[in-house]
């Protein structure tokens, strides 16, 4: 496994539509392990393929606390939403900022396992939040476009 550069706002490929997957292959296994590791590096709760440079509908997932909700998502789809919920989004393609954000307060998403097999997940707060902003991701969709008021500063670590 290895940590993967991430691509920041002003990258063109940020904007750009990504392509379905088709079959599982050894090298996007390790696509998929690469962005579990850079997430997990990054303290993100969320990252898709094209924050890494590829365009493929994958996005990986982890809103808990503990490191043990860890959801991989192939080719994924929200078939659902329900209810509003406004509050601060960030993302790792747009370091040190942060902005408030209208989401569905509840998201159910159809999608493939890493065994290419049909599932789905639902979510609400901040793991509806996060599937709705993975999922943009994969249309070419920055939160920033989404921002209400501004887009602030946020105090980072290092
Ligand atoms: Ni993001």
């Amino acid at each position: 496994m290895a940590i993967r550069e991430i691509r920041e706002i002003g990258d063109e490929i940020l904007t750009k539509k990504s392509k379905e997957v088709k079959e599982m292959t050894p090298r996007i296994q390790e696509l998929i392990n690469d962005m579990i590791e850079t997430m997990y590096e990054t303290n993100g709760v969320g990252l898709a393929a094209v924050q890494v440079g590829v365009l493929k509908r994958i996005v990986v997932i982890d809103c808990s606390e503990d490191g043990e909700g860890l959801h991989v998502l192939i080719n994924p789809k929200i078939v659902e939403t329900s209810g509003e919920q406004t509050g601060p989004e960030g993302c790792l393609s747009v370091p040190g900022k942060s902005g408030n954000v209208t989401r569905p307060n509840y998201a159910k998403v159809v999608y493939l396992d890493e065994n290419m097999q049909p599932a789905e997940l639902e979510g609400t707060e901040l793991l509806a939040r996060a599937i709705c902003h993975e999922c943009d991701h994969l249309d070419g969709k920055l939160y920033v476009d989404l921002v209400e008021g501004d887009l602030v500063d946020v105090r980072t670590e290092e």
